[in-house]
């Protein structure tokens, strides 16, 4: 695909598809929105951008955004890709079901995936509307991970300015496989950094209840020790004091279990996918 000009958002009304439809409503990209629940169709209206349905609109796309849940895809892969009009890409937010090939296949279409990566913690903010975008695609910049594995360089270079509008402001578009994207999400940033953050308020919450302190106090000393631990693992700002070094060691002992890398094993990543996906199993050659 040379250029992309007529796209379809199929899950406008969600939440990625709200988000990345407020994006691309501000191009020059021709966009037809579609969503198929009243309440989708409400918040599409609420900001202004008409419906279509999208059976009237998929001939005439070049690209089409899956912004459906991932458990969704394959059916709705199933009913929208014998309608897509050849050589037409489309593109899943989430590497799962790619990676677990559910979509239904073509081969006279090509298959893409673009995640944001959400602004870093260690970006450096400026603006109110940066302090306030968590999450990105408003106001702080941030990076996307991308797989076209039955792409050229130059289809990904086609693809790239859709990427870079939908989730803008965004720095780099880094380009991986649909494989290295899966170790990214989930194995890297939800099995183990989601997970993380939230056995972090489990400790924050167990501290406030077994001490009786106030809480302001707990949270006053983790959130700036979150800083300060990420600026030390991460970017070596300075090193940990010896005492915390002893806390660490026996933090590890006492909570992770020697074997944990297993999750980098990739039938474990086959696990998990087909997991989230509510499958029986991932549809890949050598999956267990
Ligand atoms: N939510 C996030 O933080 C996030 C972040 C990155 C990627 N993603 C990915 O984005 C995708 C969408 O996730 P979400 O969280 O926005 O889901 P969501 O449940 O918020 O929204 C999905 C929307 O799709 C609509 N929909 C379902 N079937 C449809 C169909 N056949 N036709 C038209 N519309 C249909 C639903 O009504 C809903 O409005 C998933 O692949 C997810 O993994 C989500």
């Amino acid at each position: 695909m040379s250029d992309y000009r007529t796209l379809a958002l199929v899950g406008a009304g969600g939440k990625m598809g709200m988000r990345i439809g407020a994006n691309l409503a501000r191009s020059d990209y021709t966009v037809h929105y579609c969503e198929n629940a009243p309440a989708g169709r409400e918040r599409l209206a609420a900001e202004g951008r008409e419906a279509s349905e999208i059976h009237d609109v998929i001939a005439a796309c070049d690209l089409v955004i899956l912004a459906v849940p991932d458990i969704a895809l394959a059916d709705v892969s199933r009913d929208l890709v014998p309608r897509m009009r050849s050589g037409a890409t489309l593109l899943t937010l989430d590497p799962a079901a790619a990676y677990a090939n559910v979509l239904h296949q073509r081969d006279d279409i090509q298959y893409a995936v673009a995640h944001p990566c959400h602004p870093s913690v260690f970006l450096e903010r400026r603006t109110d509307a940066e302090y306030a975008d968590a999450f990105g695609g408003a106001a702080a910049t941030q990076s996307v991970a991308a797989a076209f594995d039955d792409g050229s360089e130059a289809d990904k270079d086609a693809l790239e300015p859709v990427v870079r509008v939908m989730y803008g402001p965004v720095d780099t578009v880094h380009w991986v496989t649909v494989t290295q994207l899966a170790y990214l999400e989930p194995t890297l940033v939800e099995t183990v950094t989601c997970m993380l953050g939230t056995f972090m308020k489990e400790a924050l919450d167990e501290t406030v209840e077994r001490t009786g302190m106030p809480r302001p106090a707990a949270e006053a000393m983790l959130y700036g020790h979150i800083q300060i631990a990420l600026a030390v693992a991460f970017k070596s700002t300075n090193p940990f004091s010896d005492a915390c070094m002893i806390a660490m060691d026996y933090g590890r002992d006492a909570i992770i279990k020697d074997d944990w890398k297993k999750i980098f094993d990739q039938g474990e990543l086959d696990k998990v996918i087909a997991r989230m996906l509510k499958i029986g199993r991932v549809n890949r050659p050598q999956a267990e």
